[in-house]
């Protein structure tokens, strides 16, 4: 079984990452053909900082090494840009505008934007390049990037079709809870790196006072009752959510169990701060050791490009190029 997925540097990395995406790729007795990856292109598809791409790039890397993913099974997207920038185009070339143009976070991010990037509305075909390149068969994300992993599954059958068997079809698997974890202080959008108010976004390298305190102001309601009601109580139920992901726990049974909102903000403080204690020691341990780093970058580098190329080059042959 191959299970890919990546993360973007695109903002520091968050408890919503974490335990919708990371936990779950840690989470593995064996890792058989699993592959992880930084995914530094995705971050280049709006105005950024290329002296803070590196920074997040690394700090990702560390994050992801911290959180228990076997270093050689993480590698850097730009470490292999030439696969996959190879792959994109013939993807590209395969995938129509109406799909590029009908993406939601194409849309979403797009929307009252001047200048928006093409790379913001062409990147979901280098995404499905990614995937399909290291010949995933599941795709381990959150709620928000399914559709993304449906165009995969489409532009592998129809290069497929027309031109030859090459693509695994890939599928997406969510977690059946923490699959979209909300802002702490506007629990009806999600948590996310680019929010511009970070009270409602615990990061994981948060200082553990700081991660009290979100906790401590996160938006309840007036009804005093701890319930799992995504619609009528969405803060509370985020919380229990964040509990139940961390615990690996029923959130609704575990909703039963406490008994008020000081009770449930004392849970998800102990749970989540016993949680990132260890994930951010090594995160600093490493980022303090860089050649350390580098020769771990290096290295799951030059085993994901050896995985990767022969399917590149059938892809190639196939498409009549190379
Ligand atoms: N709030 C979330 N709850 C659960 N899972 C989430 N993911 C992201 N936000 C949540 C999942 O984390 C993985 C890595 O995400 P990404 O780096 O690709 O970033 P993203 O999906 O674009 O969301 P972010 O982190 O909030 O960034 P911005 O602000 O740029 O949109 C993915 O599997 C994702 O589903």
């Amino acid at each position: 079984m191959i299970r890919f997925s990546g993360a973007t540097p695109s903002g520091r990395v968050h408890l919503g990452n974490y335990l919708g995406a990371i936990q779950h790729w840690a989470d593995r007795a064996e890792y058989d053909g699993d592959l992880y990856f930084v995914s530094d292109l995705h971050a280049m598809t709006k105005r950024y900082s290329p002296a803070q791409l590196r920074v997040l790039t690394r700090e990702l890397h560390a994050t992801l090494i911290a959180s228990g993913i076997p270093a050689d099974r993480i590698f850097v997207q730009s470490d292999l840009l030439a696969e996959h920038a190879s792959l994109s185009w013939i993807l590209e070339c395969v995938c129509t505008f109406g799909e590029a143009r009908r993406m939601t976070q194409f849309k979403e991010k797009s929307k009252g934007e001047n200048g928006v990037r093409l790379g913001l509305l062409t990147y979901p075909t280098l995404m499905a390049a990614d995937i399909l390149l290291h010949g995933a068969q599941e795709v381990p994300v959150g709620d928000d990037q399914r559709q993304h992993v449906e165009l995969a599954r489409s532009l592998a059958r129809r290069f497929n079709t027309e031109y030859g068997e090459v693509f695994t079809v890939p599928r997406a698997v969510t977690p059946p809870v923490g699959a979209r974890i909300m802002d702490l202080a506007e629990p009806s959008r999600k948590m996310a790196k680019s929010s511009a108010e970070a009270v409602g976004t615990i990061f994981l390298r948060d200082e553990p006072e700081i991660i009290e305190r979100k906790i401590s102001r996160a938006v309840t309601d007036s009804s005093g009752i701890v319930r799992y009601a995504p619609e009528e109580q969405p803060g509370v139920t985020n919380l229990v959510d964040i509990l139940a992901t961390i615990r690996r726990e029923n959130p609704r049974e575990l909703a039963e169990s406490i008994t008020g909102y000081a009770e449930l903000k004392r849970m998800v403080t102990d749970a989540v701060l016993d949680r990132l204690r260890p994930i951010r020691k090594t995160v600093e341990e490493l980022l303090a050791d860089q050649a350390e780093l580098d020769r771990l970058r290096a290295n799951a580098a030059e085993l994901a490009a050896e995985r990767a190329r022969p399917r590149l080059h059938a892809a190639m042959q196939l498409a009549g190029i190379g």
